[in-house]
């Protein structure tokens, strides 16, 4: 049974970023309206589980100072070779929800998206706090979560973990955590207090601004 860091691993796998076809690569749309709105060209943003850099490419384009952490080294990879390929500037390091390499107050924004919702209710909790910790005074978080019946089509595959969370134990997704945040769980999680706003897309996944 692979881990959920392996299972991450495995999508990463065999991409080649000097030549792979970014064209359909687009960033979160959730990204571009928060830009414009809450930040300055050269303001430190941090992609939170970055992936194949999809969201960091775009940010870099508009002339931030790009970080990108991933539990996966293979996406980390990716991402420092896709930048290399297209001449933009960042940096990429691997790391985890709860243990951001950044010093305390380092980014204007957090950007933690379609990727929250892949671990433990605990992780996702010390996420937010280590989030808090690099975000600088007035700093913003941007955090999307999928819509609450993902995988409804894919529930036999998985088993549901003490916390609720599902783990994948089979099929194409197998070590895969991911949990089907409630909208109020998502208030819960992110705390009244820091919310900023909160949003449903049109297909259902869940944007939510907080400091
Ligand atoms: C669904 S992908 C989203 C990637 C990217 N944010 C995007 O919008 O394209 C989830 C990402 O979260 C990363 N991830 C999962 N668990 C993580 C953890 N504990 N710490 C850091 N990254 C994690 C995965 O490796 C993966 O790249």
């Amino acid at each position: 049974m692979k881990s959920p860091k392996q299972y991450w691993e495995s999508c990463f796998t065999g991409i080649d970023a000097a030549t792979h076809d970014f064209s359909h690569s687009r960033p979160s749309t959730a990204l571009i309206d928060v830009c414009q709105t809450y930040l300055k060209p050269g303001d430190r943003v941090l992609d939170l589980g970055c992936g194949g850099g999809r969201n960091a490419h775009y940010l870099a384009q508009r002339g931030y100072h790009v970080y990108g952490v991933d539990v996966a080294e293979g996406a980390v990879r990716v991402c420092q070779k896709r930048f290399a390929r297209y001449n933009l500037s960042g940096e990429f390091n691997q790391g985890s929800f709860d243990n951001i390499p950044y010093e305390d107050g380092y980014f204007a924004a957090v950007f933690c998206i379609a990727a929250l919702d892949h671990v433990s209710l605990r992780q996702a909790q010390s996420a937010m706090r280590e989030m808090r910790r690099v975000l600088a005074p007035g700093g913003i978080c941007l955090l999307t979560f999928d819509p609450e019946d993902t995988d409804d089509d894919m529930l036999d595959d998985a088993e549901v973990l003490a916390d609720g969370t599902l783990r994948f134990i089979k099929g194409d997704q197998a070590g895969m955590l991911f949990r089907r945040y409630r909208d109020g769980e998502i208030r819960t999680l992110v705390g009244e207090d820091r919310l900023l706003s909160f949003q449903h897309s049109d297909d259902g996944a869940r944007i939510v601004m907080c400091r």
